[in-house]
């Protein structure tokens, strides 16, 4: 009976290892790493829900692999960000890292991917320089250099003179204070002034204060997207709109995210971004009833469409180099794809490897009771002005 029973059971397992290539499904790990504790954890909960819907959406298998996403917790801190990009090469072996809310938790794993030669998808962090920093970033987002040079020009065309700017003082605020400063003088305006507040203490009001006192036409502004409540309820509440100035911004401060709690005191203002929930095109309106569906309560922003998106360019490059995970190969396969996002096309700029594509003029209206950026104006395809 014993000796039946172990017969039996070496049959199964030759039976077994025979059927082993086609049973072991081969995974491919990706890592993504979020910000989903601390003050600007609103960023991670958008992005994860994006990335997660996407998968949802199209399923797990891959050039006949299975997808694994490995979500990790980096609390806003570069180092736990490098700690975890570390770990999830070297322990979980994954084929790609992305996600990154913050301009310093991109710069924090540059030297990690050049050595391991892992490929890092940027679905969030929006300086310049980020991309330059490591032949393995690839980045889905946008610079903020992109969005600051389209309101640049529009609030010159409609009649700005003179403007004051306010950004939060780290790498994306200065690239794009510096860029709106750059077209709006080569347009013919004058910035007043640069004024910057530090990013971990959001206190506006003395620097609203002066640039009230300063009294500009225009009033730019920039702060990460997870902030701008707390700006914008500063900006209302320090009576800048009833004051004649023109505010601006980068979407980031109107983000689809915060808006409807900002309230109606912004109603009517105007700022570039390349994403909206109100967006025009078949594949938003299905994106966005998704999203809303697999997340009671939530509207998605910007961040959850680089997180759709940053899924989207490595189910793609995974594709094509037919479920290869060699990163050098995965980095070559991403460079130069174009593809419709909810946002509109967008295409990874083949030289740069920095997100090529629209960006739009919005302003706030209500629609349905609620508050939305809606798309009036165009510049297409635009490229990053700083580093080209
Ligand atoms: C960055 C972060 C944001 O949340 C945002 O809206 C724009 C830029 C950044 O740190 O790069």
């Amino acid at each position: 009976m014993l000796r039946r029973h172990l017969l039996l059971g070496f049959a199964g397992l030759a039976a077994m290892s025979a059927a082993a290539p086609v049973a072991a499904q081969e995974t491919v790990k990706v890592g993504l790493i979020a910000t989903l504790t601390g003050p600007q954890a609103a960023s991670g909960r958008q992005k994860v829900a994006g990335a997660k819907l996407y998968m949802a959406l199209n399923g797990n298998m891959v050039a006949g692999k299975k997808i694994e996403l490995i979500i990790k917790d980096d609390t806003g801190v570069a180092d736990i960000t490098r700690r975890h990009a570390q770990e999830l090469i070297v322990n979980d072996k994954v084929a790609a890292i992305s996600g990154f809310s913050l301009t310093p938790l991109a710069l924090a794993v540059a030297p990690v991917i050049t050595q391991a030669k892992i490929p890092a998808i940027i679905m969030t962090a929006g300086t310049s320089i980020i991309t330059e920093r490591s032949p393995y970033f690839v980045r889905v987002s946008f610079t903020l250099p992109q969005q600051s040079v389209p309101i640049a020009e529009w609030i010159a065309k409609n009649g700005a003179k003179t403007a004051v700017s306010l950004v939060s003082d780290y790498g994306p605020g200065i690239d794009a204070q510096d860029a709106f400063k750059m077209r709006f003088e080569e347009k013919g305006g004058k910035v007043l002034e640069q004024l910057k507040a530090p990013l971990a203490n959001p206190e506006f009001s003395a620097f609203l204060q002066r640039a009230k006192d300063l009294k500009p036409d225009a009033l730019f502004l920039f702060v990460p997207a997870p902030t701008a409540g707390s700006l914008m309820k500063q900006v209302i509440d320090r009576g800048l709109i009833e004051a004649n100035i023109k505010v601006v911004g980068t979407g980031d401060i109107t983000d689809d995210d915060q808006l409807n709690g900002i309230g109606d005191s912004v109603l009517g203002l105007v700022t570039s971004h390349f994403y909206s929930a109100a967006h025009d095109s078949p594949m938003n309106k299905k994106f966005v009833e998704e999203f809303k569906k697999a997340n009671p309560g939530m509207r998605p922003n910007f961040i959850g469409v680089g997180g759709y998106d940053g899924m989207h360019a490595f189910y793609q490059a995974l594709e094509k180099t037919k479920g290869d995970t060699d990163g050098t190969k995965l980095v070559e396969a991403m460079k130069g794809m174009s593809f419709e996002s909810p946002r509109g096309m967008l295409t990874i700029d083949p030289a740069t490897r920095d997100v090529v594509q629209d960006v739009y003029i919005r302003k706030v209206e209500k629609k349905d009771g609620e508050l939305y950026n809606i798309e009036f104006d165009v510049v297409k395809q635009v490229k990053d002005p700083i580093h080209k």
